[in-house]
């Protein structure tokens, strides 16, 4: 059976991806810290894969850790080797995420984002595992164009979040053996199998409702900030900025639906497993954009709900337009987003009007 060690697992985007993989029939071992998460995400993924008890005893192994602990990661190892198994590669999602906190706590992104990172891989090679997905982010590219951006698009950061993602994507390329770190597909000499992989903007939530996206804090996001004013948790949106060079003077994103990026993990974890040992960096998004503005009218659209909202001024290290263009991503992975705005509206509001506080609700129920 494929063994896989998933950081960050309980987040937004692990929790789909894990359950994507266990449907898929792998053996995971789930590890995260909760610092912004809840553990109930993880008992939701067990109960809707429909595995038997016994099923989901032997499927998945829960750690409660922390990635810069290297004595918990090598003890995982040898825990799946004590079970007769082998972790063969990580999706390592876990991470500090949030634009604006960077600035403020710059040294905690780098400790986390990078000294994690680095701490994962050490673990990863003392134990003979060299297969990584990597979560990297649009924001390595900076600043923003009018044109959809490609891989090989200077990197370029404009905040310390950014700044992490792109340190670790050169410690990545460094350790595959790869020159540059633009080329969307480099052979590694060392051996290493590594995708890092720019998702754009992830949104929605499995159509089921039971798992979705539910930030410890007040969100910094716009789509989780849209549902929660809509389901009353906050008055209204503050929308930054209405003078960007943009259609209708907000800013333009490209959102991608959460089920399609965790589709792109397995595709990519897929073709890693098949191939020779080789270093990618792909873009995960739609190619399509979309306002704050046009956003909100969708969501009503969608939803029936219409959001409050006023004119705040910009937010710092945002920029105008940020746009993905996916081809590579289809080349190399035979990855494209299959889902539209409507959906990723519609299954956003299905699970926040099923969990109106998020995982806190749950604690009694589940
Ligand atoms: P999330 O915060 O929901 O998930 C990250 C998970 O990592 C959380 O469960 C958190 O508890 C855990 N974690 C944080 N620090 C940890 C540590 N030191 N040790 C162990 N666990 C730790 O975020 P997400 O939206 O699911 O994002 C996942 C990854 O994708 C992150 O690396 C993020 O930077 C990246 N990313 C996210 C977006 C986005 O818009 N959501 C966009 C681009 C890239
Ligand atoms: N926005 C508002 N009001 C809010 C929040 C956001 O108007 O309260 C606007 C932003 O200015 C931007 C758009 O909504 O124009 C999207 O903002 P998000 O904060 O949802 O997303 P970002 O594009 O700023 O950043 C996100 C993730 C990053 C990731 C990046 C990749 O937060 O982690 O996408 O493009 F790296």
């Amino acid at each position: 059976m494929r063994c896989v060690l998933i950081t960050g697992a309980a987040g937004f985007i692990g929790s789909h991806t894990s359950l994507l993989l266990l449907n898929a029939g792998y053996k995971l071992f789930l590890l995260d810290n909760f610092s912004n998460s809840s553990p109930i995400s993880l008992n939701r993924i067990a109960r809707l894969s429909k595995l038997s008890n016994n099923e989901v005893k032997e499927r998945i192994s829960i750690i409660k850790g922390d990635i810069r602990n290297l004595s918990l990661l090598e003890r995982t190892f040898l825990t799946a080797k004590s079970q007769g198994e082998k972790i063969t590669s990580v999706i390592h999602f876990a991470g500090l995420k949030a634009v604006g906190e960077s600035f403020e706590k710059a040294l905690d992104y780098w400790e986390t984002n990078v000294g994690g990172t680095l701490t994962l891989l050490k673990a990863m090679e003392k134990n003979d595992c060299r297969t990584i997905v990597f979560s990297s982010s649009a924001t390595v590219y900076g600043q923003s164009t009018q044109d959809s951006l490609i891989e090989t698009d200077p990197v370029s950061p404009i905040n310390p979040y950014g700044a992490t993602k792109a340190a670790i994507e050169r410690m990545l390329t460094n350790i595959a053996g790869c020159n540059s770190h633009t080329t969307p597909k480099q052979k590694s000499p060392s051996g290493w199998r590594i995708a890092c992989l720019r998702y754009f903007n992830p949104a929605g939530a499995h159509p089921s409702g039971e798992i979705g996206e539910d930030p410890r804090n007040i969100p910094n996001n716009l789509f989780p900030l849209i549902n929660q004013v809509g389901v009353g948790r906050r008055e209204s949106l503050t929308i930054f900025g209405n003078d960007w060079p943009t259609i209708d003077g907000t800013g333009i994103r490209d959102y991608v639906h959460v089920m399609d990026i965790a589709e792109g993990h397995k595709a990519a974890l897929d073709m890693l497993m098949l191939s020779e040992p080789i270093c990618l960096i792909l873009n995960l998004g739609t190619g399509k954009g979309t306002s704050v503005l046009e956003l909100i009218e969708i969501f009503k659209l969608s939803t029936g709900i219409e959001i409050k909202y006023k004119f705040g001024p910009r937010r710092m290290g945002d920029s105008a337009i940020s746009l993905a263009n996916p081809k590579e991503a289809l080349k190399y992975i035979n990855w494209k987003s299959k889902r539209t705005l409507s959906d990723i509206c519609r299954d956003g509001w299905n699970w926040q009007t099923s969990n109106p506080k998020g995982y806190d609700d749950a604690y009694s129920k589940d």
